[in-house]
């Protein structure tokens, strides 16, 4: 399934995208904390988007190099670690370049927290500095259920709510 529109809703995913981006930045308005920011993205994206099964953040761990660890999120039991350069998250954070992955059984390393999860998107998160802080992981349990509608609306969204913090 890809984006389905709720009847009161744009039908247009770009769109809904814009709206829903609009809604977080007026929730985080004058809250710094990167927890209560990540926990808003995740929630109300999770929300707003039939095709999302599984959405939240790993960061980058502050205890161990190279690594992260599972942070805000919606949906089922997720996996606490994944080293940089592992699975789609690692691919994500080792290179500093969004992963859209139509079959996620086909990418070589795949880490299947969840196996309903068949496609996934995995957006790299940064601070004001450009540094890697986090990436946003959204699991769906269809094939190619992402685009790059999906992943430029995500990418400035990212960027709008976590480039002050
Ligand atoms: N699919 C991810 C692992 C994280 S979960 O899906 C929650 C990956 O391969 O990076």
């Amino acid at each position: 399934m890809a984006y389905v529109a709720p009847n009161d809703r744009p039908a247009d995913k770009a769109a809904r995208y814009l709206e829903v981006e609009a809604e977080v930045l007026a929730v985080l308005d004058g809250e710094p904390n990167v927890t209560a920011r990540m926990a808003t993205v995740a929630s109300m994206l999770a929300d707003a988007f039939e095709h999302y099964f599984w959405t939240g953040f790993y960061v980058v761990a502050p205890d161990k190099a190279d690594e992260l660890v599972v942070g805000p999120y919606q949906g089922t039991l997720g996996c606490l670690r994944i080293a940089f350069g592992r699975g789609v998250c690692g691919a994500a954070a080792a290179t500093g370049q969004t992963q859209l992955v139509e079959d996620v059984h086909a990418f070589p390393g795949h880490i299947a927290c969840d196996n309903r999860s068949a496609s996934e998107i995995v957006v790299p998160v940064r601070d004001a500095s450009g540094a890697l802080i986090a990436v946003f992981d959204v699991d769906a349990t269809t094939p190619a259920a992402f685009d790059t509608g999906d992943q430029e609306a995500l990418e400035r969204l990212m960027a709008k709510v976590f480039a002050d913090a």
